[in-house]
């Protein structure tokens, strides 16, 4: 497909510079304590318009709706450790999450310490990463004894299996912490029913733990959403957004637990990956079906996609992505997209009502609880893997000029 590319260049420039400008007013603006508001899907030029006189929290207009977000800049690294100067993070499981925000908090000097299974992998993980058996590495129940803040990261399945010797550990004073609404939301059927006496917060990354620790590492910060269970000090809504700096979020939005777990599987299964997959696998199929070579079907189909389409969508919107292609393929897109979009509406309402009615928990629950899920997961994937489409985009990978 043909680029327009001085037209995009052109609109690329015109938006930096915008994108300039509205940085050097949050800049002005973020040195004074106020109330900033930011707009965005509206117009492009009414960037920030500074309200009333608060400490740094932002409200940004989301095309007409109005919602605050919370930022690392709100907490300033020596707040951040004054506020939880007398606390200990117990980050129970060492798994993607548990190694991303566990060695996040532990660089920014927070005092953490690994809850994991004695031996497990994730015990032999975390001793190389430095944790030390007996100084901050123990087993899970006695890193729970001595935390104030128990932040729950076991897998959504163990946290069911082991919640009955974990409840016993939460006593009044401390804080329970989750990375997904999952367990407390579909409590009928994990029965992790949270304590009423305590706090029970939740920051879920948008992202996964290898991520969280990259743009961590690169000085940037990950998305994440946070949300209150149970506020029985008045503080949760605080303690939270403070732990979601802690564990190196960039920007924090609030939510709900039943918000978050709904949007999180329903997403995963959509356009994340799930509904991606299957779109990918159609397309590439017709093409094959018409006699067109692996390599033209893997092109037409996930290559340009990935490498040259879809990132224009990430930095600077779908309108920049069509305005950025030829007059042919803007006419055939915008004809088709109506089309794809009713054909699939009824797919995600199927979806939406399964994630609520916990219908994908259960699935989940019971897949993920046996004691072989590992082979079984590794069985499917490797299905995936001697598909000939993706055995095709390895070979397509290797003629990238980066690879040659
Ligand atoms: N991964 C993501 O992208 C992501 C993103 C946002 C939120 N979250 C949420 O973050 C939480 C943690 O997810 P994760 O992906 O980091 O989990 P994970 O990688 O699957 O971690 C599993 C951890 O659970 C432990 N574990 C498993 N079964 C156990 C059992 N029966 N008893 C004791 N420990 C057991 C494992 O220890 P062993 O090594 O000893 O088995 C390991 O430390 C979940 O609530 C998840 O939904 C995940």
């Amino acid at each position: 497909m043909a680029f327009r590319t001085n037209a995009a260049r052109m609109i690329c420039n015109s938006r930096v510079i915008a994108s300039k400008r509205a940085m050097s007013l949050l800049t002005k603006a973020s040195t004074a304590p106020m109330l900033r508001t930011n707009t965005f899907g509206a117009s492009a030029t009414a960037a920030f318009k500074p309200l009333v006189a608060s400490r740094g929290i932002k409200q940004i207009n989301f095309g007409g709706s109005v919602e605050t977000v919370y930022e690392r800049a709100d907490w300033p690294r020596e707040k951040l450790l004054e506020y939880f100067k007398n606390d200990t993070m117990a980050l129970i499981g060492y798994g993607s999450q548990g190694y991303g925000q566990g060695l996040n908090m532990r660089d920014n000097g927070i005092n953490v310490i690994i809850g994991v299974r004695k031996n497990g992998a994730s015990w032999k993980a975390a001793i190389e990463d430095g944790w030390v058996p007996g100084e901050n590495l123990f087993d899970v129940k006695e890193a729970i004894e001595k935390g104030t803040i128990v932040m729950n990261l076991l897998s959504d399945a163990a946290q069911s299996e082991t919640w009955n010797s974990i409840k016993p550990l939460l006593t009044k004073g401390k804080t329970l912490y989750f990375s997904h609404g999952f367990s407390p939301v579909f409590k009928d059927l994990t029965h992790v029913e949270p304590p009423k006496d305590i706090d029970v917060i939740l920051v879920a990354p948008k992202g996964s733990g290898r991520t969280v620790r990259s743009l961590f590492k690169e000085g940037r910060g990950i998305n994440s959403s946070y949300a209150v269970w149970n506020d029985v000090t008045g503080k949760a809504h605080e303690k939270a957004q403070a732990l979601a700096v802690a564990v190196g979020s960039g920007y924090i939005y609030e939510t709900t637990f039943e918000k978050e777990v709904n949007s999180d599987l329903y997403g995963e299964r959509g356009c994340l990956m799930g509904g991606i997959h299957g779109m990918f696998l159609a397309q590439y199929e017709v093409l094959r079906e018409n006699g067109h070579s692996p390599s033209e079907a893997f092109n037409e189909t996930v290559e340009e996609a990935t490498q040259s389409l879809y990132p224009l969508i990430g930095k600077y919107g779908m309108d920049y992505m069509y305005d950025a292609c030829s007059t042919t393929a803007r006419r055939g897109a915008l004809d088709w997209y109506p089309v794809f979009k009713d054909a699939l509406k009824p797919v995600f309402e199927d979806l939406y009502e399964s994630t609520k009615n916990g219908t994908e928990t259960k699935r989940s629950l019971e897949f993920n609880s046996q004691p072989d899920y590992r082979e079984k997961l590794e069985a499917e994937l490797q299905i995936i893997r001697n598909m000939e489409i993706w055995r095709v985009g390895k070979e397509v990978r290797k003629l990238r000029p980066e690879n040659n």
